[in-house]
């Protein structure tokens, strides 16, 4: 497949914007500040928070999973069963001792946070996958 080009000069905080790549939902988010520090602090509630057997290029094998601390890049089909996780905006955050929860499967109830990275004690094996991409200027990204 081709190669898409994702134009985020209008990609507001919090947002999330849906292209399809090879028949494959992927999303890009962008992050708030906020969303950033609470990253790290539920890391030993989650199955992988390393991040170690999830799926993503060298270059978002990092603490953001990304290029840019802010925009995050996922597939958007759960690692169970492939669903379409739900975005949950930080709206469960408040919910659940404010754990920065980003998407829900409502298939079977898997929970990631906001870099796509797998709770425990849910049925999906993996982190979402991180799909290959790169900028071809500030705010011109190319998936594929
Ligand atoms: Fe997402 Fe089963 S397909 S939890």
């Amino acid at each position: 497949g081709a190669p898409v080009q994702v134009d985020i000069s209008k990609l507001e905080t919090g947002q999330l914007i849906l292209v399809k790549w090879r028949g494959k939902p992927v999303w890009v988010v962008k992050r708030s500040q906020e969303v950033l520090d609470n990253l790290g602090k539920h890391d030993d509630k989650l199955r992988d928070p390393g991040s170690d057997e999830g799926q993503q290029p060298d270059y978002a094998k990092n603490p953001t999973r990304s290029i840019k601390p802010e925009i995050f890049l996922a597939v958007g089909i759960c690692t169970h069963l492939g669903c379409s996780p739900t975005y949950l905006k930080g709206d469960f955050a408040q919910q659940v001792e404010g754990i920065n929860y980003g998407f829900f499967c409502p298939c079977h109830g898997s929970t990631y946070d906001m870099a796509g990275r797998v709770f425990q004690n849910v049925p999906a094996p993996l982190n979402l996958v991180v799909p290959n991409h790169y900028y071809v200027d500030e705010t011109t990204i190319l998936v594929g």
